[in-house]
């Protein structure tokens, strides 16, 4: 029998939205009240680190509405609250959703760069071009169509990625005896000129710990895919059957080769919603209280935000109708359609749907019924581990980390304690080298 900690280990984020990922899910007795509730935070990170969690992960967007999802509308700004968490955790890795459609390279590589100094090599960012078109108001411009979005995307993180390297990891010596801070012919200052993005000047902050911070991309469309094969480590993706989960990964991971990547060097995290309890009636019961509290206006506009169409003008109890595929949410709108057609759903069952998951995959039942469907996707080629969606903080996170991860430990499926210090050494990733510590070292040789 394998021993403990050296087959290949399941890889666990927890999506962190504070009033729950179900449209509904605030409103149950066990949920805490969401918005931006720092205790909340601190008892959701405790309780990742001790489920032995790889990383809390946070999503953004920008702008707000009336009938949005509530989790989308009252939260913190991510950096911010995951520095405050960097201080009270160990092990946890902190991940951040940040826009390269809206936001210039230099801001974004230096606040991870912060953060991954602030935690000791625990920073990740998730790069995303921002779905929605309403998003781009707030800053006073049009939003740019998908292929424009994910141009600037490729400009943006290879921009950052040099200025992660301005320094070398030894440029910092701060001397006292010598009076030499930095070590001469250290500094690369990048010289960057794109089309979108111009960067002429390095960052003020040492190389971080992780070198660079870890990439996360999530964004599945062919465009997304071919920024993910090049750049990301972590992909995250919204998947609800094991058919078309295996598809995808095998597809993504095909992709790496050509850019001379091993496949264990990006990591397929699908999303992930279990809805548990003590016995399948138990969860039965749990999921259809959830539902009876849901507002069919609110699951509306949340599926039209998805769709990028006014749903409200369909017939609820009519199969749900043939839609162009959106231009500004392509993979997310036809995953949802495709998964109407193939279930033969309502609009009235689609919103519920995508209200509790948005399209993500959901198991509804006992621990060891979350933990087989876990095993399936996780050893049938469907997925390197998953992010996290409870229906509501704390009780359903709580009821995962107490119930599941025991079981999957059990399994041999998922670590007991941690391998290191670092994100990338605890997802089995390695450390960059900077791009200029072969020409350092030829030169000190020649
Ligand atoms: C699983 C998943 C999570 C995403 N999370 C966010 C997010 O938090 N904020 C955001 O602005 N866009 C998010 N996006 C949107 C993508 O960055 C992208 O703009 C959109 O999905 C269209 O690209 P695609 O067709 O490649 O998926 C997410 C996309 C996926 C697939």
């Amino acid at each position: 029998m394998e021993a403990a900690g050296t087959g290949r280990q399941m890889r666990l984020g927890i999506f962190v939205q504070a009033a729950g990922h179900h449209v509904a899910g605030w409103r149950h007795p066990d949920a805490m009240p969401g918005g931006p509730n720092l205790a909340l935070m601190q008892h959701i990170a405790a309780t990742a680190e001790r489920g032995k969690f790889d990383m809390f992960f946070l999503a953004d967007n920008f702008s707000t509405g009336y009938g949005e999802h509530p989790s989308s509308i009252g939260k913190f700004e991510p950096l911010t609250l995951l520095s405050v968490l960097a201080a009270g955790t160990r092990h946890l890795g902190l991940a951040a959703t940040a826009s390269t459609t809206y936001a210039e390279p230099y801001h974004t590589a230096r606040a991870f760069s912060s953060l991954d100094h602030l935690s000791g090599g625990r920073a990740a960012w998730n790069v995303v071009t921002t779905s929605y078109p309403k998003n781009g108001a707030v800053f006073g411009r049009q939003h740019p169509p998908h292929g424009e979005r994910y141009a600037m995307a490729e400009e943006f993180v290879e921009a950052c990625k040099l200025l992660w390297d301005s320094w070398d990891d030894d440029a910092f010596v701060m001397d006292k005896e010598r009076g030499t801070f930095v070590r001469p012919g250290t500094l690369h200052i990048p010289d960057f000129e794109g089309k979108y993005f111009t960067v002429k000047g390095g960052l003020n902050l040492p190389r971080c710990p992780q070198g660079q911070p870890v990439i996360i991309q999530a964004g599945s469309s062919a465009p997304g895919q071919a920024l993910a094969a090049r750049t990301a480590e972590v992909v995250f993706t919204a998947q609800n059957n094991l058919n078309d989960a295996q598809d995808f990964y095998r597809g993504l991971k095909a992709q790496l080769a050509q850019h001379g990547r091993a496949e264990e060097a990006l990591k397929i995290m699908p999303g992930f919603m279990p809805v548990i309890g003590r016995t399948e009636a138990e969860a039965s019961a749990l999921f259809a209280e959830l539902s009876r509290n849901l507002d069919m206006g609110q699951a509306n506009t949340v599926l039209s935000d998805r769709l990028g169409a006014d749903m409200s003008r369909f017939d609820l109890d009519a199969p749900v109708p043939d839609l162009p595929a959106s231009e500004h949410l392509k993979s997310r709108a036809l995953l949802l359609l495709e998964m109407a057609r193939r279930e033969g759903l309502t609009l009235r069952e689609l919103c519920h749907r995508v209200a509790a998951s948005r399209g993500h995959l959901m198991v509804v039942g006992t621990a060891e019924q979350v933990a087989d469907m876990m095993e399936r996707w996780f050893r049938e080629g469907g997925a390197d581990g998953f992010n996290l969606m409870p229906p509501f903080f704390p009780g359903q996170f709580d009821a995962f980390v107490d119930q599941v991860v025991p079981i999957l430990q059990a399994r041999r499926l998922f670590r007991r304690e941690y391998e290191g210090t670092t994100l990338r050494e605890n997802l089995g990733l390695a450390r960059p080298p900077s791009r200029y510590a072969g020409a350092r070292l030829e030169s000190a040789a020649e």
